[in-house]
């Protein structure tokens, strides 16, 4: 609808460039909100107020100008100005019958396809591997694990990439204690990743000589040493493996194909500190080699630094996030980048970012974003911990949390079998986590806390998945399937219409999603749509509907909310139960 509604009111800006009375050298943006007040009417734009001063004109006169030049529609049934100069758009009530009939027919709910879909490389999950996944790490994944299942909703074609970090001086060490355990053993320690990287740790900061051979055994592993590479291996596939594990739990799409290490990237280091050189972008500083970007300035107003190259000849973070900008161009055909990474790096990606381009690594039309969100704090205000003051493992994490989901559930259902309490459980306990991080602005930091997010009450995964229930209960009372009803929609009470309205926006938020990679706007539209759902059931009977004209339509109605809820929820990564 908005799409269409745009369309219209370009072909009234069109119009009137060709009067005259807009100046023909303009293409201005048109922007259409949803009013706070529905008495205000669908929609909203400031077009006319945007468009006055080039006009040399009133924003009143011009908007009543811009509504005269409306083609003609079935889609408006009323434009009115407000205030200084807005104008208001009534949608025709046909229009939103036409609307939800398509909905609740389409396989994609309404949702359209972009018009240009492209190469999608989302970068994603990648953690450094000489250890396990602790809380810091569950953003990243399950951020941009909903993205990618959104942008591939609408069309794109989305390269999932893991650049996990498997490289680097913690690896000299591992390698050392890995050498000093043997077969069984080694197996056993290995199983526990977090202990073993705590007491390879201890070792080297108490002993000189490990610390002296793992220091050797970083060279070793540099220079391509065949004992060393198979011990790294070895450690790299136990981590992976644990990787994999948490994302199966979480119901994150990536598998061990996406995984894209920061070591594959190796060969090509030398290449690109090379063909820096060559664009004269490098400089040395006290042996390491650098580019300064004047678009980064200290306090002091002195061009930060990108580090290449350190002294001893070793390549940095940076290097590798060159190399992997050219990759994902080049080989994998990528027309946007997005990078789902901790905000604190956010200076790092601008300066890649800059770089790539200055140094023609990166086409000036490739589409880059650091998509950066906030940290998960404890309840004292602090990044989360453990109760014993650690780092939290992620599958600890998600243990506690079907731990808690289970509790709840058999509180709440004693009547389910145990089976089905473990399986309501499972789903309850790891989408009240997901969706209690989906939920937040993706920017702002956010306190972890089991019990607002297990709660029932507002906007968590648990009132959702039991909304969802409900809807669906409907259809089981009635005996009939959800998704072959016949009769059409009819909307008079109030309720339904409210409904009725959220259920054609669906489109719009998903959209939005995208191009803002923001899943809080659909975590809201969703929580809107079950309360309008429970508004609706609470003041209109469906299967006792006083006839049964009217109880189709509702039937229909239930339906299409059940579909865009199951729909909604599965583009942020979470299961729907049907009775919990
Ligand atoms: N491994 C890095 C870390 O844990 C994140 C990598 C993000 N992706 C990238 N291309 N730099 O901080």
């Amino acid at each position: 609808m908005k799409e269409q509604l745009e369309q219209l009111l370009a072909a009234a800006v069109a119009q009137l460039q060709e009067q005259g009375t807009l100046p023909a050298d303009i293409s201005p943006r048109i922007q259409l909100d949803r009013p706070r007040d529905k008495s205000h009417g669908d929609f909203a734009t400031n077009l006319a107020l945007m468009l006055a001063k080039p006009a040399g004109t009133n924003p009143r006169a011009l908007a009543e100008a811009l509504i005269a030049a409306l083609p003609e529609n079935s889609l408006i049934a009323e434009a009115n100005i407000a205030g200084p100069g807005f104008i208001n758009f009534v949608i025709s009530q046909d229009q939103l019958l036409e609307q939800l009939e398509a909905a609740y027919q389409d396989a994609q709910v309404g949702v359209s396809a972009v018009d240009q879909p492209q190469r999608v490389v989302i970068d994603y999950s990648s953690p450094n591997l000489a250890k396990e996944m602790h809380v810091g790490h569950l953003r990243s994944a399950i951020i941009g694990d909903a993205v990618a299942r959104v942008c591939e909703f609408l069309g794109h074609t989305v390269i999932r990439q893991n650049h996990v970090g498997d490289w680097g001086t913690q690896f000299g060490m591992l390698l050392a204690h890995m050498e000093e355990l043997e077969g069984n053993e080694l197996a056993m320690e290995l199983s526990n990743l977090e202990t073993f990287y705590k007491a390879a740790k201890n070792r080297f900061d108490e002993s000189p000589e490990f610390a002296d051979r793992a220091r050797e055994l970083v060279v070793a592993l540099q220079s391509g040493d065949e004992k060393c590479l198979r011990l790294w291996q070895q450690f790299i596939d136990v981590s992976l493996s644990h990787c994999q594990e948490v994302y199966d739990r979480l119901g994150v799409k990536l598998t061990r194909e996406d995984v894209m290490a920061e070591s594959a990237y190796n060969d090509d280091l030398p290449q690109v500190v090379e063909d820096l050189r060559e664009q004269g972008l490098l400089v040395e500083d006290q042996g390491a080699q650098c580019v300064f970007l004047e678009e980064f300035k200290n306090k002091e107003g002195e061009a930060l630094p990108v580090i290449v190259q350190k002294s001893g000849g070793g390549y940095l973070y940076a290097t590798t996030d060159l190399a992997a900008v050219r990759y994902r161009q080049n080989v994998l055909k990528g027309d946007h980048l997005m990078y789902f990474v901790d905000q604190r790096q956010g200076l790092h990606f601008q300066q890649i970012f800059t770089l790539a381009k200055k140094a023609g690594f990166a086409r000036d039309d490739l589409q880059m974003d650091h998509y950066g969100f906030g940290t998960v704090m404890g309840k004292d205000g602090r990044p989360y911990k453990s109760r014993e003051g650690g780092v939290t493992k992620l599958a600890d994490l998600l243990d506690q949390a079907e731990a808690r989901a289970l509790a709840l559930v058999q509180s709440k259902n004693p009547d389910l079998s145990m089976e089905e309490q473990a399986q309501v459980a499972k789903v309850v306990g790891i989408s009240s986590v997901k969706y209690a991080d989906l939920s937040k602005n993706r920017t702002s930091d956010y306190i972890f806390d089991w019990d607002t997010m297990l709660s029932f009450e507002g906007n968590t995964a648990p009132y959702l998945l039991y909304a969802y229930t409900r809807v669906m209960s409907v259809f089981n009372k009635a005996g009939v399937q959800p998704d072959s009803l016949t009769g059409e929609f009819v909307l008079e009470d109030e309720r339904e219409l409210a409904l009725a309205n959220l259920l054609v926006r669906f489109n719009e938020v998903v959209h939005s999603v995208a191009n803002k990679a923001m899943p809080h706007f659909l975590c809201g539209y969703l929580f809107d749509l079950a309360g309008a759902f429970s508004s609706f059931y609470e003041a209109c009977p469906i299967l006792q509907a006083e006839d049964d004209m009217v109880k189709q339509s509702r039937l229909k109605l239930a339906a299409l909310t059940a579909k865009t809820l199951r729909q909604g929820l599965e583009l942020l990564g979470i299961e729907t139960l049907d009775k919990m």
